[in-house]
């Protein structure tokens, strides 16, 4: 098809870095911190980096892409998008409008607890956050458990990061959320180099460096390492921003004359170089300060706001690096949560006919009413759970191991088998010489990914990750 410029009334992004920047803002976020290279230490290091990448590169590619062609042909926000796609399916947008609209409240209580922790750096009070403390009872508790246990700090970090994050919204998609990636992205990059760099020059970071590129094949079973191919393709879902709406929505905004094959790469590399020099920040460093226990490496928020505090604090100039990283921390999770922000206020838009600046109201105000239940939930209302778990883990739960395969699984039955992949393909092509990796990314998504999603749907009633 002839490349044609396009005028677009809903607004978008005025260039193709401006979308790649953004997108890949929204799939660089706590995933690739705190996650990733807990997997890479636990799953023979090299070994899972590995299959990551070779699930990146064909799973993650062929879901990345038809997310962002759905978007782009249709034009809409999820809700009118799976409907414009096929009727049938007009539900899914209604499970990818509340997918991002459920993690959004609990992923900006997180982003606020990030906040504390970097001001702490940045105040001088880093070691203090390192040490352990008592609690009524006198039992020894660290000190990211007394702080969220205390309601009133994480609920006025919670509220100024969330309109921190409102405002990129606000100012629209090209004059806020491109602009603002324009310059976190390439910051954070930055950031991301020189600490990593830091790392590695201390003592003893050889022997953690080996631990995380080498390939470790003591006791690698067969189990094993079907476990490690499961837990590849969770992280790479998680990761890359998948099944939430987002894609869809950032595609909608893409410009016609710009290739979405392309796209999808750099946005890939860009993941997963952030994921990989994450592993090489964390791996070495708690490493070093736990005298080679490779058990100290912990997933979540244990190791953000408990281990690494007081890795940084072992560390000459640690206050410092400490600082860095929670800056780098905070711009990470800041650019996600302005992708889920604007996937939710897009369906506002379009389904209440309002403007912008008060549908982003309306998010806001839905944000903190749900997020408030998660704040309370480590707090004052401890004591509740929902199938034993926190309310907070209870939202992660229900959104990434439920909704969001089942919605992802769906997404590929009606590329693959209703509308079929030329509904994909033909985006793809507009204005391109070629789709090169058609073949691959038909096989892709009429098989392996349906398959790979009914395996994530199952993986935590069999096996604890
Ligand atoms: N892809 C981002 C990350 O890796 O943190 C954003 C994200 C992932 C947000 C998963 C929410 C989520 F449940």
């Amino acid at each position: 098809m002839k490349k044609e410029k396009t005028t677009r009334s809903r607004g978008g992004f005025g260039s193709k870095i401006g979308f790649v920047l953004a997108a890949a803002g929204s799939a660089v976020g706590l995933g690739n911190i705190w996650r990733f290279p807990y997997l890479a230490a636990k799953y023979g290091g090299g070994i899972f980096l590995l299959v990551y990448i070779i699930f990146a590169v064909t799973f993650g590619f062929a879901l990345m892409l038809t997310e962002i062609a759905i978007g782009r042909r249709t034009g809409k926000s999820v809700i009118g998008a799976y409907r414009s796609a096929d009727k049938r399916f007009a539900p899914l947008g209604w499970l990818a409008a509340a997918i991002p609209a459920l993690i959004l409240p609990y992923y900006c209580v997180i982003g606020g607890w990030v906040l504390k922790y970097m001001t702490a750096f940045f105040t001088g009070n880093g070691a203090h956050m390192a040490e352990n403390t008592t609690d009524s009872a006198g039992n020894e508790i660290s000190r990211f458990a007394e702080f969220i246990s205390g309601f009133g700090q994480p609920a006025v970090f919670f509220l100024i990061y969330v309109l921190i994050g409102s405002a990129a919204v606000v100012l629209g998609v090209e004059k806020g959320i491109e602009k603002v990636s324009k310059i976190l992205m390439p910051v954070l990059l930055i950031l991301i180099i020189g600490i990593g760099g830091y790392t590695l020059t201390l003592k003893g970071a050889g022997e953690g460096l080996k631990y995380y590129l080498l390939p470790n094949f003591s006791g690698f079973t067969a189990g094993m390492f079907l476990k490690t191919i499961a837990a590849a393709v969770g992280q790479l879902f998680y990761s890359m921003s998948i099944a939430m709406g987002i894609m869809v929505t950032y595609g909608s905004y893409m410009r016609k004359e710009d290739s979405i094959e392309g796209s999808v790469r750099q946005i890939e590399i860009f993941d997963t170089a952030v994921a990989f020099l994450a592993g090489l920040i964390i791996v070495p460093s708690v490493f070093i300060f736990s005298g080679g226990d490779k058990d100290s490496i912990k997933v979540g928020p244990g190791l953000m706001f408990d281990t690494l505090p007081k890795v940084f604090d072992s560390m000459p100039g640690g206050q410092f690096i400490g600082a860095a990283f929670f800056v780098l921390v905070a711009l990470a999770a800041l650019t996600s949560s302005i992708s889920l922000m604007e996937t939710v206020t897009a369906v506002v838009i379009e389904k209440f006919g309002l403007s912008r600046a008060k549908s982003c109201g309306v998010v806001i105000v839905f944000t903190i009413i749900i997020g408030m239940l998660s704040v309370l939930g480590y707090s004052k209302w401890s004591d509740f759970t929902i199938f034993d778990m926190q309310i907070l883990d209870f939202f992660d739960f229900a959104t990434n191991n439920l909704m969001m395969p089942v919605l992802a699984f769906m997404t590929c039955i009606m590329i693959g088998y209703a509308v079929k992949t030329k509904y994909v393909e033909e985006e793809v092509m507009y204005g391109e010489k070629q789709f090169r990796s058609k073949k691959l990314y038909e096989v892709m998504i009429k098989y392996i990914c349906p398959v790979c999603m009914i395996m994530i749907l199952i993986t935590p009633f069999v096996t604890k990750i």
